[in-house]
């Protein structure tokens, strides 16, 4: 391309670079990220770290705050979730308007949206207080929306929390509760979905969070951001992958458990079938929350005594991969989704939920991320183009075309 001509045409120099592989967004405190290195921290604290030693709802004030909070902090800020954790009753006609075969990521986008409509205060956000109303409001209600996209999927009636219980314990028990049962909490899962939650909760500048910043930098509300970086999170070569995973592991199992037949495919150039959850766009390493689910996969899996066939696939694949020269050349290793599947699934959770919790663990990076981009008063986001389409033409009626 011929730079000198195209600035006549842009009234400017545009740089390209589909896919923003090279092209910073913004500047950020939130996330810090090493793909070379395989190196991930919220505001300074390392992955390992904070998976192994704090909860999902201190992390997620972290990220928002910057800050881990002391126990003053974090009560109150559970306590201000909490308040305004009810959803309107009107919503639930809108889960009833879909049909059972709705995918709960589209179901879930569109009552995160819909809130905008019940909290019309969250749309214009003009002080420190408005913005917190907001924040917590999201926090409160975005898991109840989580529980109904599942309950609606399985016939269940649409409960409310119970706010006697912790955060992550509510999002289950208002997941699993049963019609004239009592729920029982299982330890081992809360702790597995924190830690999942916690590996989730934010990722700098990939493309739902872009996409919360890109919507929420024409000053959209938070909730209609966050309902747009659910849709983003929900493609295959996104937070979809986790889905992805669990069918290609389950098409292996039933096409009789040949891993090397699927790594071939993966490398036919021909075909369009990848590995799914492997690759990355910015690790060039291990990524360092695939390592930590991998463990706690087998943790899990072994404390809840599930046998899966299922992970001597993932294993297998996974070691084949790490030898083989097609993936180690372009540095393809398991990412994130490869094996956070197995531990849903050994949680009982149905696997067209996995991408919906992914978006239960992300809220916190996409409100933290929201709230940095407002604050810094960041433009709105307006790319540039090259065009290459045709140049200047007559109009001719339809009669002469
Ligand atoms: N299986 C087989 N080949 C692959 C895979 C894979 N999973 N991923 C990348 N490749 C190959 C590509 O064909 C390409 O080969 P080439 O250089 O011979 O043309 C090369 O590796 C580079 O791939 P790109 O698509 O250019 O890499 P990009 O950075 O754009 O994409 C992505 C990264 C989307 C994650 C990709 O690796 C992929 O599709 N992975 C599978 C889906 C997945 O697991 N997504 C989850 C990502 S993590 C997350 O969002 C939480």
């Amino acid at each position: 391309i011929d730079i000198s001509k195209l600035r006549g045409l842009t009234g400017g120099l545009t740089t390209i670079d589909p896919g923003y592989k090279n092209t910073g967004s913004c500047v950020s405190e939130i996330t810090f990220l090493n793909g070379e290195q395989g190196i991930l921290r919220y505001r300074g604290y390392s992955i390992e770290d904070l998976a192994e030693k704090a909860d999902f709802l201190e992390v997620a004030y972290l990220l928002i705050f910057g800050e881990l909070p002391n126990k003053e902090q974090l009560d109150k800020f559970h306590s201000d979730i909490k308040k305004r954790s009810v959803v309107d009753e009107e919503v639930k006609k809108i889960v009833d308007a879909f049909p059972k075969s709705a995918h709960p990521m589209g179901v879930l986008s569109s009552l995160t949206s819909a809130l905008t409509a019940f909290n019309p205060e969250s749309v214009d956000i003009n002080s420190e207080e408005e913005m917190y109303n907001a924040i917590v409001g999201i926090l409160g209600k975005f898991p109840v929306l989580v529980a109904w996209a599942m309950r609606k999927k399985q016939g269940l009636p649409l409960d409310y929390g119970d706010n006697s219980l912790g955060y992550v314990e509510n999002i289950l028990k208002m997941m699993f509760k049963q019609p004239n049962e009592e729920y029982k909490l299982n330890p081992i899962v809360v702790d597995a979905l924190d830690k999942l939650l916690i590996l989730h909760a934010d990722h700098e500048q990939n493309c739902s969070t872009s996409t919360v910043r890109i919507v929420g930098s024409s000053h959209a509300g938070l909730f209609a951001s966050i309902s747009a970086g659910i849709s983003a999170l929900w493609g295959p070569l996104h937070g979809g992958a986790n889905q992805a995973v669990l069918e290609m592991l389950e098409a292996i199992k039933e096409d009789g458990g040949d891993t090397k037949k699927y790594m071939a495919k993966a490398k036919d150039k021909s075909d369009p079938f990848r590995l799914m959850g492997f690759g990355h766009r910015v690790y060039k390493n291990f990524d360092p929350r695939a390592k930590i689910i991998k463990v706690a996969a087998d943790e899990v899996l072994d404390d809840l005594g599930v046998q899966d066939p299922i992970l001597d696939i993932a294993k297998g694949l996974e070691k084949e991969a790490l030898a083989d020269d097609y993936f180690v050349k372009r540095k393809l290793y398991p990412n994130v989704d490869f094996y956070s599947g197995i531990i849903y699934r050994a949680m009982g959770i149905p696997t067209e939920m996995f991408t919906v919790m992914f978006a239960l663990g992300r809220l916190p990076g996409w409100i933290a991320q929201w709230k940095e981009m407002r604050e810094r008063k960041e433009p709105i986001g307006r790319p540039r183009q090259v065009y290459i389409g045709k140049n200047s033409r007559p109009f001719i009626s339809v009669e002469k075309r």
